[in-house]
This record gives structure tokens, C-alpha cells and sequence, in this order.
């Protein structure tokens, strides 16, 4: 079988392909390597995957829609599992038209390659969790109304389901949309707040910390994530068309992931507390009963257990 994963020079996709060729699987990656973060990172990711049989890559922008044909017309494959996306609720408010280019166009190219494609491949797609906007029932249920989202990320991810959804209605494709919650782990990306705090704290700086740490979050180990990911694509059990949560079913306090953090790399932190940033939530909390029904999903990973390896990556990839 082979799987084609948009975005696998990503933190994510670079751990899901990891993972398929480990279990047999044949894969295809795609990635733009723009420069949002790192390209340097996003190299040695690549590097990793590419050293391993079984993985090809192609340099390819998901909004080059001729050139995504022909990937997919040379490649034909079985599954593909859409990763490639402009991330962050807060880059969106000084670059919106990332947003709209990639998470709407591109993955419309996405869905239209998939629609056209000789032997119709499953599609597996990252929304998130910021869809859930500034719900107050805890935990969010793919039940949920989610139609008051707080930033444009989430809107464009809320849009993709909409989009595959109509694309599964009127061709019979089969697309599955998961709502990722804050993914962390090994070779992680530099934008986010666990990296942005390790930064800090080995260089002696004081960390920003928004809404006086008063924040709750679903923390969820990549290796639970790439497991939810690939009982998914594995499956042959699932409808046309659905949604799901892959969080933790854990709402941390932000104040006892830093404390974990700083405990990982042996600092003691220096908080700088700041008001709540324009486009976050307060709180998120998945419920995966409805994965676990499916598929059997359940993360295993603790925050006391996933951090500590998150951080001992960071020493050793900056030399730290
Ligand atoms: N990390 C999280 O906590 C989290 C939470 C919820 C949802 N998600 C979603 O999961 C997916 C993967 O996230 P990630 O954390 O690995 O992000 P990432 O930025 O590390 O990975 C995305 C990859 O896609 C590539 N890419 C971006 N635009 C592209 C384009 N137009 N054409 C081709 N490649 C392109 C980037 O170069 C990058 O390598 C994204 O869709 C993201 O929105 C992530």
C-alpha cells in the first residue's frame, strides 16, 4: 500500500511517515519546505525519512495544481493523508493570505487530485482543535457547534471539513477529517509554545507567559497522535465522510507543563506574565470516545513522560 503525505517535512508528518514505512507501508512525501519556521529543520527531517527504503519526496507546493496532478498521476496512491497547511492562530493576523493560498486552495487542489484520480484514494486530513473557537463545554465533542471560530487558521480548518465534506456527498470519495490538539514531541517546531519556552529558559530570558499562565490545554504526545493517524488510514471500518478529535483527554494547567518543562532541562524558570493574546483560547479538552469507538484509539502518553523527551531532543538537536 502507499500512502502520500502532503507535508511530511512537517513535525507531524515527518513522525507519520516514520511510521508508515516502519509498518511496510510504501510513501510518497510532498512538502514546499517554505520558510515559516527553520528550513534547516525542515532538511534534516527530510534527511532522516530520505536515508530510509520505501520513501520518495517530491518538492512540490499544493497550490501548484498541474504539478500536483502529475504527482498523483505518477504515484497512484492508496491513501492520502494531508498535512500541509499554514499553522498558528496568531501568524493569521498579519498574514491571512497564507491561510487562504494553502489551507483553502491548496487543499481544494487536494481534494480535486483525489476526485480525479484513476483509483480514488482515501483522503485523511488535519483540522484541529481550534475549531471548537471559545466553546465552554468541556470536553469538546465532534457533536459540538463550531461555527464561531476565533481565528482565520481555525476557520480555513473548519472549512476543509466543510469542503470534504461536499466532495465525499457528491463523488463518493471517502474523507476523514481529525482534530488535532497541541501536538508536541521529538523534532518539534520552533514556533510553538514548549519550544518558544525552552529557548528562553536555556538562554537565561524570561518566558512569555500569556493570560498569567491562567490556561488549560490538551497536550498530546506525537507518537499518540501518528498512532490515532494511522488506526484511522488503516481502517476499513469508518463511513464516507466523518470527523475526529485526537487529543489526550488531559487539560493541563500551563503553569504545571512549564514546571514539568523547566524540571526536563534542570532550570529554573522566569516567567513574564502578559495579557491573553488576540486569537487564543482558554482551554481545550478533547473527548475521544468517539475515536475510541471507532478505532481503538487510546494516547498513552503523560505530559511527565512526554516532555522529558521533548526536551532532552531540544538539548541535543541545538547543541544546548
Ligand atoms: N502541531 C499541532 O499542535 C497541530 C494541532 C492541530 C492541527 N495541526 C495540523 O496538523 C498539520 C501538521 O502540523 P505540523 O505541526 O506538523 O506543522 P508543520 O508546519 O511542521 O508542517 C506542515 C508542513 O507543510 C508544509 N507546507 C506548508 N504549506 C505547503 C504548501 N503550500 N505546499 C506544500 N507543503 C506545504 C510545510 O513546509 C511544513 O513542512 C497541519 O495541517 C496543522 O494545521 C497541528
Amino acid at each position: 500500500m502507499k500512502i502520500l503525505i502532503t507535508g511530511f517535512a512537517g513535525f507531524i508528518g515527518f513522525h507519520a511517515a516514520r511510521e508508515f514505512l516502519r509498518r511496510g507501508w510504501e510513501v510518497v512525501g510532498i512538502d514546499n519546505f517554505n520558510d515559516y519556521y527553520s528550513v534547516k529543520l525542515k532538511r534534516d527531517r527530510a534527511a532522516v525519512l530520505e536515508a530510509l527504503p520505501g520513501f520518495s519526496a517530491r518538492e512540490l507546493d499544493i497550490c501548484d495544481l498541474e504539478g500536483l496532478r502529475g504527482a498523483f498521476a505518477a504515484e497512484k496512491p492508496d491513501v492520502v493523508l494531508n498535512l500541509a497547511a499554514q499553522p498558528g492562530v496568531r501568524y493569521c493576523i498579519d498574514h491571512p493570505f497564507v491561510y487562504q493560498k494553502t489551507n483553502i486552495e491548496g487543499f481544494l487542489n487536494v481534494l480535486e487530485c483525489c476526485r480525479h484520480a484513476a483509483k480514488v484514494p482515501k483522503l485523511v486530513f488535519a483540522s484541529s482543535s481550534s475549531v471548537y473557537g471559545g466553546n465552554k463545554k468541556m470536553p469538546f465533542e465532534e457533536s459540538d457547534k463550531v461555527d464561531t471560530p476565533i481565528s482565520l487558521y481555525a476557520a480555513t480548518k473548519k472549512a476543509n471539513e466543510l469542503m470534504a465534506h461536499t466532495y465525499s456527498h457528491l463523488y463518493g470519495m471517502q474523507t476523514i477529517g481529525l482534530r488535532l490538539f497541541t501536538v508536541y514531541g521529538a523534532w518539534y517546531r520552533p514556533d510553538m509554545a514548549l519550544s518558544l519556552f525552552a529557548d528562553a529558559m536555556l538562554h537565561g530570558r524570561p518566558i512569555k507567559v500569556f493570560n498569567n499562565g491562567d490556561m488549560l490545554r490538551d497536550f498530546t504526545y506525537v507518537d499518540d497522535i501518528v498512532d490515532g493517524i494511522v488506526r484511522v488510514v488503516e481502517s476499513n471500518a469508518l463511513p464516507a465522510y466523518d470527523i475526529f478529535n485526537i487529543g489526550n483527554h488531559r487539560s493541563e494547567k500551563l503553569l504545571d507543563v512549564i514546571n514539568v518543562l523547566a524540571n526536563s532541562l534542570g532550570v529554573e524558570p522566569k516567567m513574564e506574565m502578559l495579557p491573553m493574546q488576540a486569537g487564543d483560547v482558554y482551554a481545550t479538552y478533547a473527548s475521544i470516545e468517539k475515536l475510541n469507538k471507532a478505532v481503538g484509539y487510546e494516547p498513552k502518553t503523560t505530559i511527565r513522560e512526554g516532555i522529558p523527551v521533548f526536551a532532552k531532543w531540544y538539548r541535543e538537536y541545538h547543541g544546548l
